[in-house]
């Protein structure tokens, strides 16, 4: 069992410090992470963006950040936090401004010891190579640590640019490409229940399992990302990134250890094995009203719901299909991977399809349920749906970590097990070619529905879990 420890002394560089990822995410997560007592005792968080903020308006900026999306700051424990912001403003990746260089150099300065350095990128995409590019030129790569977010890369070319960028600056030691889907606590659940109990071991295969749903809906629109969104669509954003790591983190074969690189090789080796998706497989939508939302282009064929299925050519789990479903706009919002288990043969008939049922909500602080079917008390012999629900936060008097608090933690002490790995994402591109290739105007659907009706047929018939 691997307590946490708090990491050696570092300098946080926060790119894109002042935009929505940091304000939503990494800003309240290095917080809780300072709440916690999971910070190094000595760090500062240097942010860098386009603006030239003074230091008091970083400070407002972040504290606003944390009261709306995080925890109100009070107390000495936010005095002690912002005594550690740094603002240095200019346009880094273009014209090589001085403040940042500056701005490390002074931290190095007031840290004692030799500080770790972290680039984290929150940033989108687009910009990824050329702040690579600058990190190098500054020389700011030597024993650095740096962050990429999803998606790396869009398409199996622009990942091997990326990727080739990235190496010539940094050594893959050093480079973290961080999901937060595998950063939730219920995620990793998904591996520690499997390799921790009989039960469900000897179940996580194909003579046991008849199909695996990762059905991911949600009620919330893009208008508050519209131009983001519309460059991205479901697939890039959600499907291809998360539901394929989530799929990966279902499918892997178990690991030599439970070391991180251990881990993380098991998770990320196991993409080879998925079959490129077939476009019949495949259902886009987009929901009515997309196409007026400020930000979106009148003909947009942007898809906002993807369901797919997806095929792992591996002994364990060939012929069971994984059901990926995802969408804005939708019925519900819910996170959900679902083993359905094979009915036994035996005395009963035909059993319901939801009978018996594993299921990882990830949202949240997450939740693990087990549906079994059971003799409802009394006369005679009826069966009747029981549940079994272990809430995650319920297992011990520990506090669920959010998934970015947990992934900067890692990135701060070098746990690499949550990262992908270059290996793994060339074949997400590969799987995932014919798909970026259908060049299909999606099917439309009423916001507040479950996504366009063809949807159905890619669950077969055993239907969505959730709903249809
Ligand atoms: C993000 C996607 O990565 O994940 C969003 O860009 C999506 O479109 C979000 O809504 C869902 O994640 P969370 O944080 O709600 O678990």
């Amino acid at each position: 069992m691997v307590e946490a420890r708090r990491p050696a002394a570092a300098i946080f560089v926060l790119y894109g410090a002042t935009g929505d990822l940091a304000k939503r995410m990494v800003l309240p997560a290095f917080y809780n992470l300072a709440e916690l007592g999971l910070l190094p005792l000595n760090w500062r968080l240097i942010g860098s963006g386009r603006g030239n903020w003074a230091h008091e308006d970083f400070v407002g900026h972040v504290r606003q950040s944390l009261r709306a999306f995080g925890t109100e700051p009070h107390g000495a424990a936010w005095a002690d936090f912002q005594r550690c912001l740094r603002f240095a403003g200019g346009d880094f990746a273009h014209d090589g401004h001085g403040a940042l260089v500056e701005a490390i150099g002074e931290a190095r300065a007031e840290l004692a010891g030799s500080p770790q350095l972290i680039h984290y990128l929150a940033v989108p995409p687009q910009a990824f190579e050329g702040l690579t590019v600058s990190i190098g030129k500054h020389g700011l790569a030597e024993f650095s640590r740096v962050v990429y977010e999803k998606p790396f890369g869009t398409s199996q070319d622009t990942f091997r640019r990326l990727d080739r960028v990235a190496h010539r600056v940094f050594d893959e030691s050093q480079i973290y490409r961080i999901d937060h889907f595998l950063g939730k606590e219920a995620t990793q659940d998904l591996h520690v229940l499997r390799f921790a109990n009989g039960l469900f071991s000897g179940m996580w295969n194909r003579q046991s399992v008849r199909a695996v749903q990762i059905d991911c809906p949600e009620t919330l629109g893009v208008a508050d990302r519209a131009d983001f969104y519309d460059h991205t669509g479901a697939v890039l954003d959600m499907l291809v990134t998360h539901l394929f790591q989530i799929a990966a983190e279902v499918a892997m074969e178990a690991p030599a250890s439970l070391e991180p690189a251990d881990l993380q090789a098991a998770r990320e080796s196991v993409i080879a094995k998925f079959r490129p998706i077939d476009p019949a497989d495949v259902v886009l939508g987009q929901f009515d009203g997309y196409r007026r939302l400020a930000g979106i282009a009148p003909r947009s064929r942007t898809e906002t719901f993807v369901a797919a299925k997806l095929w792992v050519d591996s002994p364990r789990w060939r012929g069971v299909p994984f059901l990926l479903r995802t969408g804005k706009r939708l019925h519900q919002t819910h996170q959900s991977v679902s083993l359905l288990l094979n009915q036994p043969s035996g005395p009963f008939g035909p059993l319901p399809v939801d009978g018996n049922v594993l299921t990882f909500a990830l949202d949240g602080a997450g939740e693990i349920k087990l549906q079994m079917l059971a003799k409802q008390p009394g006369v005679g012999l009826t069966l009747g749906k029981a549940t079994a629900t272990v809430p995650v936060a319920s297992i011990s008097d520990r506090t669920p970590l959010p998934p970015y608090a947990r992934m900067i933690h890692d990135v701060l002490s070098g746990d690499r097990s949550l990262v992908t790995r270059p290996d793994g994402l060339a074949h997400v591109w590969k799987v995932a070619q014919p798909l970026l290739d259908i060049g299909r105007t999606p099917l439309r659907y009423a916001p507040g529905s479950w996504g366009p009706t063809a949807a159905r047929r890619v669950a077969g018939r055993d239907g969505w879990l959730l709903g249809q």
